[in-house]
């Protein structure tokens, strides 16, 4: 069992020309990083990988004198070198089981020996050994990142290494050495060293510009060459004592080129061979292959993805490898984006404290408070876990409440229960017939003779206010209550929901989805009087094992403290109203205004086709271009520039397919025979 740690550098960084050689305080970065990485516990070898360009002679030439082994392979096609190299490293390739490679990065001064340690640690963990696919396996402190940029440690197998080199097709793969490794999460399981002190994963200590220069300059001032490798807590007490330093380079976003590069990245062609095979084996026992209607087969045009690995902020990879940019935010709780650092570490906090307790919490009320500070309507609070525990709950506290059993569904989709489902196969029709449903926006049917039999009027309040005061003004005519099912436009249209963006204020509201950014909680707000009707004497009842569980709580309070502390809410508009006006522009562009309509509101922007197979061959042509997407764009926080600009690409795509399939009435021949459901949502 070996252990050889890679070192990538080259002369030729675009940025910073010449910086591995560079000098940091008597010695040259490089030194620094061999230094750092030989000092790692459980590295037996340490490599030097760079390019046979004649610059970067003078790599290989320090490489000689300071007596490290070193490999020159292409410019471009890292990967092969990084491969190349190390097979030099492992002469005996036959392969060993348990041949380790490490990748460390030539400006990345301040590696801190102890956390290389951890990773090859990680690597060698004992659960990986027992398992069928022992071979390959990944391990990592970057994803997520906790630790600052300048630390950074990726391990994984010769074999894995093998594997990528021979499967690896995409440029950005070839270039980036471990991105196909990354993003392959199913095939090769992935671990994660977690920083142990939280908040870490912004400082930025890599040496990439102007500015990074100076900040490393000045800590190798700061730390004498002959106490050896600094550790991550030797730079911090460097830190503390010129906390100013930050601001130096702080201004310098991460993986920018990396991100620039997939927005350049040409579409290429996608297969789906694992998705299938997981298809067959969970269709067998798991009806829908899925627990969720919406994310099912049934509504994603096939041959197409159905399995999700991992995510990171906008991006989602699928087991097959693929990479999407989600507009969907898995049905809208993303809405920070996957493994948002503050949220995860509220959650890893909590974690440490325990999940579930036989008796209620703290944060219960912690978060009630920030409820009812920032929601009209919320004088009390109740969580649950679903948008349906809570809908459910807000009308039978309504029937309850008024007596009465009637309920005025005014458009929209409020859950599976039984009271509102659509789809009623199954549910009695006692039940079904105390619903009464209109669209939104309909007033005739609300003045009807029944007027004065309807417990509560339940509405999803997207948009137009008068409507929304009209049907207020309607119950508090007819003693009914006003329910706004916020589920949706709750945390996403306003900190207060649409009550507060329109300035309407039901009597119950029902709050879920973005709340906890894909934790489970949902939450059922109102007014005293009526909340206070479930305790004693009338017990109305609602109450779940679940309904207090931690971890949700902890999210949800570090979610929203997010939210108002970045103004994140004003960002969904702003995004979300750019990307609605260019993806309008392309459809008046490909002359498909009579087939692809818009509506609803900036952060939650739905689309509509003329046809079932318009709408199936959209999602699959932009699905194939790199958009996930079902018919909303489900904007979150970390839908940069980047991300839209994917989109829009995927846009100019699916709309070119459009166009040609009408003008060619060959649809159903693009579509080869796949279609699309109807979406769980009618409206
Ligand atoms: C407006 C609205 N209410 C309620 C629900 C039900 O929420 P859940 O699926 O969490 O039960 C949904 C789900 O899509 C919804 O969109």
């Amino acid at each position: 069992m070996k252990t050889v740690a890679i070192i990538q550098a080259r002369m030729g960084s675009t940025r910073l020309r010449g910086k591995v050689l560079m000098d940091l305080g008597g010695h040259p970065v490089l030194e620094w990083c061999v230094r750092a990485a030989r000092a790692a516990p459980g590295v037996d070898e340490v490599w030097v990988a760079t390019s046979t360009l004649p610059a970067d002679d003078a790599i290989t030439s320090w490489c000689r004198d300071h007596d490290v082994d070193f490999w020159r392979g292409s410019e471009t096609d890292v990967l092969d070198r990084f491969w190349q190299c190390a097979l030099a490293a492992f002469p005996e390739y036959d392969p060993p089981p348990q041949a380790f490679i490490l990748r460390l990065t030539g400006d990345c001064p301040f590696l801190d020996p102890q956390v290389i340690g951890g990773v090859v640690r990680l690597l060698k963990a004992e659960p990986y050994l027992g398992v069928a696919d022992a071979d390959y396996r990944y391990c990592s402190n970057v994803s997520p990142r906790t630790y600052p940029d300048g630390l950074d440690v990726e391990g994984f197998t010769l074999a894995t290494l093998g594997w990528a080199h021979k499967h690896a097709t995409r440029q950005i793969d070839r270039e980036c050495v471990t991105t196909f490794i990354e993003r392959n999460r199913s095939r090769f399981p992935a671990e994660t060293l977690i920083n142990p002190i939280p908040g870490m994963q912004d400082e930025r200590w890599v040496l990439d510009t102007g500015d990074d220069l100076q900040v490393c300059t000045l800590i190798a001032q700061e730390w004498p060459w002959e106490k050896g490798p600094p550790s991550m807590l030797d730079i911090l007490g460097i830190y503390d004592r010129r906390p100013t330093m930050r601001d130096i380079n702080k201004h310098h976003p991460m993986n920018e080129r990396y991100f620039d590069a997939l927005a350049e990245e040409p579409i290429y062609a996608r297969s789906y061979e694992r998705s299938q095979a997981q298809f067959e084996k969970a269709r067998e026992i798991i009806p829908l292959a899925a627990q969720t209607f919406s994310k099912s087969y049934l509504q994603y045009p096939q041959p197409s993805p159905l399995f999700l690995s991992h995510g990171q902020g906008a991006l989602v990879w699928d087991i097959d490898g693929n990479e999407y940019v989600d507009l969907v935010s898995a049905l809208l709780p993303n809405i920070l984006g996957s493994r948002d650092a503050d949220v995860d570490q509220a959650v890893r906090k909590q974690l440490a404290a325990g999940i579930s307790f036989s008796l209620a919490t703290e944060l219960e009320a912690k978060l009630a408070e920030t409820l009812c500070r920032l929601i009209p309507c919320a004088e009390m609070v109740r969580f649950g876990k679903t948008g349906t525990d809570v809908t459910t709950a807000a009308v039978r506290l309504a029937r309850a409440f008024t007596g009465r059993d009637k309920i005025l569904i005014c458009g929209g989709y409020h859950g599976w229960a039984d009271w509102s489902v659509e789809r009623n196969l199954g549910v009695p029709k006692d039940v079904s017939t105390l619903t009464f449903r209109i669209p939104f926006g309909s007033r005739g049917e609300t003045n009807s003779a029944q007027a004065k039999e309807f417990a509560a009027v339940i509405v999803e309040p997207e948009s137009d206010p008068d409507y929304l005061q009209y049907l207020r003004d309607w119950c508090t005519q007819h003693g009914a209550l006003l329910i706004f099912d916020e589920v949706v436009t709750g945390f996403r249209l306003d900190l207060g929901g649409a009550q507060k963006l329109y300035g309407v204020t039901p009597d119950l509201a029902t709050f879920g989805k973005a709340m906890a950014n894909g934790m489970p909680l949902s939450a059922l707000v109102g007014r005293r009087n009526i909340m206070k009707r479930m305790e004693p004497p009338d017990n109305i009842f609602f109450s779940g094992t679940m309904f207090g569980e931690t971890l949700s709580l902890a999210a949800a309070i570090a979610t929203i403290k997010k939210l108002e502390r970045d103004d994140i809410i004003q960002k969904l508009w702003w995004v979300g109203s750019h990307l609605a006006a260019k993806a309008k522009a392309l459809v008046a562009d490909y002359s498909l205004r009579d087939v692809i309509t818009f509506s609803g509101q900036p952060p939650f922007w739905r689309v509509h086709f003329r046809d079932d197979q318009i709408a199936a061959l959209f999602r699959k042509e932009m699905i194939a271009s790199g958009t996930l997407i079902a018919a909303s764009h489900n904007i979150c926080a970390a839908h940069g520039p980047s991300e839209i600009t994917r989109v829009l690409r995927s846009y100019d795509h699916a709309l070119g397919v459009i166009r040609d399939a009408i003008d060619n009435n060959n649809i159903a021949e693009r579509l080869a025979g796949a279609t699309v459901g109807p979406m769980v949502r009618a409206s």
